[in-house]
C-alpha cells in the first residue's frame, strides 16, 4: 500500500451539537470547537471528523441537509468554519466533514423543484414512483420503521422514496447530472481546505429501479427491511462510488471514511486499499452482529466483550491483506461502549481504560468518539420526554406496539438509545457542566458534576490522561507503522472475557492483552517481553508470562530476538 498523509493518524469524532456551546443558546457550535482546539490537540489526534454542520431543518439532527454549501446558523458561519480549518491546521489537525449524499432534506431546493411537476428536470434526481390502487410501489421498510414510500401531496398513487425519515428523500445516483453536481460539491469543499469526508450511508445508493420488493421478513407485517435490498445489490455500489472518487476526492488525495454496513469478503477489496473507493471504512461488525435479523431495539440483546472482540478480529483479518479499516468503540449512533460491551461491575473508569487499550492498537485508523476519552457511560433517561432522537422515539413506539410496558420500553432505550452518545460533553463542575451558559438542548449525564474534563485533567490516573498515553504510544516512532499497518494476529479466543492479539511491524512487535474477567489471569506471550503501558498497576511480565489483574489491559513489547 502506498503511504498516504493520513496513515498512522488517530481521528476524533465531534458531535458539534453536544461538544461546546460558545453563545449560550444551549447548542454546541463551531466557535465552541475552536475554543477547545487546545484540548483536542492535547489528545494527540490529527484528524477531526465533524457530524453534519450544514443548513438543515433538523428532522434527523442535521442529516437532512437543505443546503450543502451553507452552515447551519445554530453552529455558526462559513467564516467560523474557515477559521476552524486554519487554526486546526496550525496544530497539525485536518478537518473532515460528514457528507450525506444518498439523500437530501425535503427542504432542499432540488427536491422542491422536483416536486413542482413531472416535467421538472430535477424530477429524476429523486425517485418518484407510482403505486397501484393505494398500494406503495414495494414493501420495503425504512431504517427508522414504516414504509420507505411517502405519498406525493396532491397526486394519486404517486410516491417518493426515503430510507430514513420522510423528510429525507433518496437521491437517484443513476442520474449522471446529479453525480456531476456531487463531484462539484466535494471539490468546492476541498478548495476551502477540508481534508476529506465521512461518507454517509454509502450502501444505500444502489437501487433496483424496478422496485420489486422482497419477501416479508420476521417483523411479520408483510414488509422487509431496506437493508436487505442493500445487501442484495451491494456488488453494484463500488462502480457508483468509483466514479465520484475519480472526479473529486481521488485526485485531490482527500481522506475518506465510509459508513458502510453489510460489507463482506466478496466486495471489500473494492472499498479499501489503493484502488478502493475510499481510504477506509468504519468497522461496524460488532453492532451488525447484534442487529442481525432483529426487527428493532426491543429485540436486541446488550453487547458483550466477546461480540466486540469477535467482530473486530473478523474485520481485522479480512481487511489486512487489502487496506485499512477504521476501528471504533462508539459513535453518535451507538450507546456508550463501557455500558454496552462491559459487564455491570466493569462499567467504570477501570473498565474504560481496559477497553480503550484493546481498541487503540487495532490495525487501521482508530476513531475516538467525544467523551469516550473520559470513559463516559450511558446517561440515565427517566422518561421518554428526555429523549430527542427520532430513531429512539420510533423504537419506543415500536416496543409499545409489541406489548412492552412504558417502563420496559424506556429500559430498552436506556440500553440502546443513540442519545447516550449525544448528551452534552461535561467540561467541568459549573452549572450545565460548562457545556453552555444557557439551557442544554439535551439532558446532561447524571455524573457530569464529577465525571468531567476538568476533574480528569487534575488526576494523573484519569481515563483522559490514560487515553493521551494510548494515543502517544500508538504514534511513537517505529510503533506508528507497526500499529497502523503491521500484521494483526489474533490470540486465543476460548475465554469470552479476554481480548488478546499480536501486532507485528517491520521492526516492532507487541501483544495487547485485555483481561475482562473478575480474576487475575496469567497469559502466555509469544516471546519475552516488557510492559509498555498498562491500565492497572497489577500487571507484570516474567519471561514469557504476563500476569494481569481483573479488568485490566496491557501492551507488551515482545523483545527482538526473544520471540518463540
Ligand atoms: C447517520 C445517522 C442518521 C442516518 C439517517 C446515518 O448514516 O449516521 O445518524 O440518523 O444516517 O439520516
Amino acid at each position: 500500500m502506498q503511504k498516504a498523509w493520513w496513515q498512522g493518524k488517530v481521528a476524533y469524532q465531534i458531535y458539534p451539537r453536544s461538544f461546546k456551546d460558545s453563545n449560550g443558546d444551549g447548542i454546541g457550535d463551531l466557535r465552541g470547537i475552536i475554543e477547545k482546539l487546545p484540548y483536542i490537540a492535547s489528545l494527540g489526534v490529527e484528524i477531526l471528523y465533524l457530524n453534519p454542520i450544514f443548513a438543515s431543518p433538523g428532522a434527523d439532527n442535521g442529516y437532512d441537509i437543505s443546503d450543502y454549501r451553507k452552515i447551519n446558523p445554530q453552529f455558526g458561519t462559513l467564516a467560523d468554519l474557515d477559521e476552524l480549518i486554519a487554526r486546526a491546521k496550525e496544530r497539525g489537525i485536518s478537518i473532515i466533514l460528514d457528507m450525506v449524499l444518498s439523500y437530501t432534506s425535503c427542504e432542499h431546493e432540488l427536491f422542491k423543484r422536483a416536486l413542482s411537476g413531472r416535467k421538472a428536470p430535477e424530477r429524476d434526481f429523486y425517485y418518484f414512483v407510482r403505486g397501484s390502487n393505494g398500494r406503495t410501489p414495494d414493501n420495503l421498510r425504512s431504517f427508522f420503521g414504516g414504509s420507505v414510500w411517502e405519498r406525493v401531496p396532491g397526486e394519486d398513487d404517486l410516491y417518493y422514496l426515503h430510507y430514513f425519515t420522510k423528510e429525507q428523500p433518496e437521491l437517484n445516483w443513476y442520474n449522471e447530472q446529479l453525480r456531476q453536481r456531487m463531484s462539484d460539491l466535494i471539490n468546492w469543499w476541498l478548495d476551502r481546505g477540508i481534508a476529506g469526508f465521512r461518507l454517509d450511508a454509502i450502501m444505500n445508493v444502489v437501487k433496483d429501479r424496478t422496485f420489486p420488493g422482497l419477501p416479508p421478513d420476521e417483523l411479520g407485517d408483510g414488509s422487509c427491511a431496506a437493508a436487505r435490498m442493500n445487501a442484495k445489490l451491494a456488488a453494484q455500489a463500488p462502480s457508483l462510488h468509483q466514479e465520484l472518487k475519480k472526479h473529486s476526492y481521488g485526485p485531490r488525495g482527500a481522506f475518506t471514511v465510509a459508513e458502510a454496513f453489510g460489507l463482506n469478503d466478496t466486495i471489500l477489496d473494492q472499498f479499501i486499499g489503493d484502488e478502493g473507493c475510499f481510504s477506509t471504512v468504519f468497522d461496524f461488525t460488532a453492532r451488525e452482529t447484534i442487529e442481525k435479523n432483529r426487527p428493532g431495539y426491543y429485540a436486541y440483546p446488550k453487547g458483550t466483550l466477546k461480540i466486540y472482540r469477535d467482530g473486530n478480529f473478523h474485520m481485522q483479518q479480512l481487511t489486512s491483506p487489502l487496506g485499512l479499516v477504521a476501528p471504533i468503540l462508539e459513535n453518535h449512533d451507538e450507546p456508550r461502549a463501557v455500558s454496552f460491551y462491559l459487564d455491570e461491575g466493569q462499567q467504570n473508569a477501570q473498565g474504560a481504560r481496559a477497553l480503550g487499550t484493546v481498541f487503540m492498537f487495532l490495525r487501521g485508523i482508530p476513531f475516538i468518539y467525544q467523551g469516550q476519552e473520559l470513559g463516559l457511560t450511558n446517561t440515565r433517561f427517566d422518561s421518554i420526554g428526555e429523549i430527542d432522537d427520532v430513531q429512539s422515539k420510533n423504537e419506543y413506539r415500536n416496543a409499545l406496539a409489541h406489548g412492552f410496558s412504558k417502563e420496559q420500553a424506556l429500559a430498552i432505550l436506556n440500553v440502546h438509545s443513540r442519545d447516550h452518545a449525544r448528551t452534552p460533553l461535561p467540561w467541568d463542575d459549573s452549572p450545565h457542566a460548562g457545556f453552555t451558559t444557557g439551557r442544554p438542548w439535551l439532558k446532561l449525564h447524571q455524573d457530569a458534576q464529577s465525571l468531567n474534563v476538568a476533574a480528569q485533567e487534575q488526576d494523573p490516573g484519569s481515563v483522559l490522561n490514560y487515553y493521551r498515553a494510548l494515543v502517544a504510544l500508538r504514534k511513537r516512532g517505529a510503533w506508528q507503522e507497526c500499529f497502523c499497518s503491521g500484521d494483526f494476529i489474533p490470540g486465543p479466543t476460548a475465554d469470552d472475557h479476554v481480548m488478546h492479539y499480536l501486532r507485528k511491524g517491520t521492526g516492532k512487535c507487541a501483544e495487547i492483552v485485555g483481561n475482562f474477567s473478575t480474576k487475575e489471569r496469567v497469559f502466555e506471550l509469544s516471546g519475552e517481553g516488557r510492559i509498555l503501558l498498562c491500565s492497572i498497576p497489577e500487571a507484570r511480565v516474567e519471561g514469557r508470562r504476563l500476569t494481569l489483574g481483573a479488568t485490566g489491559a496491557a501492551v507488551v513489547e515482545i523483545l527482538p530476538g526473544r520471540s518463540a
